[in-house]
């Protein structure tokens, strides 16, 4: 495999910081040439807290927030937003995710420890995970989660044993697949009938799944879950796998006579990584997959479950944005501008896991057109460390601040110590003040588990 096409062929776009639209976090803003966002200065962030640095929109975050509860329940009154926090948790967002009346998903007995750490109400808990250690099972029924999704036969039956152990039981959605494949990356597809997630409703394995968690002591079938992938534009497949889901529901009654009383729909909705993308917006996801449900159920004569939806990436990928500093440019003649800075594949390992791509302005020319093309890699030991291939960016020198757009999701949760790299700190902006959440990585961090 070689690199994608040298630059050459690739014109910048021109555009100034505040023409790329739906990748700005909603408070962006240019003064005196410098990139604001939550009323603070991204240039004298970048110089105070150091870089590689994460920055969140709080105003965005919490009005996705808002606005997924608004638009889910203008469609569908009896329902909850389950926040994924696999696209960015942290003991400082879990704690916003409980102030803006959202549940959690949580798919570790990690993330269930930020969560408990954050004071998070255990009963708006939803547990994932397609194969949970009989730890984290343990620790899942100790803590008091509302809900475990489970996803194999040898899972129920261990919550079976632990809940009877403790003289308890546990609520459990049952997750299936609906044989839907979703116009995304192949490995964030998850509803197709090859995955290594929930139980497939057509061979059977989904209906068999359910008898038994009727069948089993200490578990309480509380109804159904699927989630059929990640970073989708095409809203037809979310409709459908509704209309699969229905008929199984319709199916499952005729044949034990038991009606789900919940249905979690997952979460998947795309989002702008470029300022040319054109995804839904959240009002017009929850009238398909959402809205839809309604008249599917009541054809069918089932009753109106409780709903939840779970998405991640479109809450929280736009407040995102990574700061890093300059250190080197280098020009290959006929060939291209290689833009290095201090971070990398470590704190966004997108670019190279799923050829994703980004948009980015020099911060403290902001004011500029984009009127450069480079590619923006990273410090890391690997010739894929790319953040992003053939940029338009304003003129760049050594020392200028980059802003990388849209990494409030999956970025901070898939970073690594790749070269023992100490990973970034941080922060919180809103109304003119930082807030750190979590501070940078030092090297007494990575030598806490050495043993010598
Ligand atoms: N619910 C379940 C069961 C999931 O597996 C996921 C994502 C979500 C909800 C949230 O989906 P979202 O609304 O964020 O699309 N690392 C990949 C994404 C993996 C998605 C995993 N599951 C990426 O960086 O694109």
């Amino acid at each position: 495999m070689s690199l994608p096409p040298k630059s050459e062929n690739v014109k910048a776009d021109g555009r100034t910081t505040l023409e790329l639209g739906g990748v700005l976090p909603k408070t962006a803003e240019v003064r005196d040439g410098h990139l604001f966002i939550g009323g603070v200065d991204m240039v004298k962030l970048a110089r105070v807290m150091g870089t590689a640095l994460y920055v969140v929109d709080e105003d965005h975050f919490r009005s996705q927030l808002e606005e997924y509860l608004t638009q889910v329940r203008a469609n569908w009154q009896d329902s909850d937003v389950v926040y994924a926090g696999k696209a960015l948790a942290t003991v400082g967002t879990d704690k916003i995710v409980a102030e803006e009346g959202c549940c959690l998903d949580v798919s570790s007995g990690g993330e269930l420890a930020l969560a408990q750490a954050a004071g998070f109400p255990m009963e708006r808990i939803v547990e994932h995970g397609n194969n949970k250690t009989v730890p984290e099972l343990e620790e899942a029924l100790d803590a008091g989660v509302g809900l475990i999704v489970v996803d194999t036969h040898e899972e129920l039956e261990r919550i079976s044993r632990l809940a009877v152990a403790r003289e308890m039981s546990q609520k459990v959605l049952v997750r299936v697949t609906p044989g839907v494949v979703a116009d995304t990356h192949a490995y964030i597809q998850t509803g197709a009938e090859d995955s290594k997630f929930g139980f497939s409703i057509h061979n059977g394995q989904a209906m068999e799944a359910l008898k038994l968690a009727l069948s089993l002591p200490g578990v309480e079938l509380a109804g159904l879950h699927m989630h059929i992938g990640s970073q989708i534009f095409d809203l037809s497949g979310f409709a459908a796998a509704n209309v699969v889901a229905a008929d199984f529901m319709a199916q499952v009654k005729e044949e034990t006579g038991y009606e789900a009383g919940m249905l979690d729909l997952g979460g998947g909705l795309g989002i702008s990584y470029q300022a040319a993308d054109k995804p839904s917006t959240i009002a017009e996801y929850a009238q398909v997959a959402i809205g839809g449900m309604r008249d599917l159920c009541q054809e069918r004569g089932l009753k109106v479950p409780h709903l939840m939806v779970e998405p991640g990436r479109s809450v929280v990928a736009n407040a995102g944005v990574t700061l890093y500093t300059v250190g080197s440019v280098k020009e290959i003649p006929g060939v291209r501008t290689w833009v290095a800075i201090d971070g990398g594949m470590t704190d966004n390992i997108r670019t190279a896991l799923y050829g994703a791509s980004y948009e980015a302005v020099v911060a403290n020319k902001a004011d500029q057109p984009r009127t450069e093309v480079a590619t923006i890699c990273g410090k890391h030991c690997e010739s894929g460390d790319v953040i992003i291939y053939d940029a338009s960016l304003q003129p760049v020198e050594p020392g200028d601040t980059i802003c990388v757009f849209t990494t409030g999701a999956y970025n901070h949760t898939m970073a690594s110590n790749y070269n023992a790299q100490v990973r970034p700190a941080m922060v919180l902006v809103r109304d003119g003040k930082p807030r750190t959440i979590i501070r940078r990585e030092t090297y007494q961090d990575l030598l806490a588990r050495e043993i010598y």
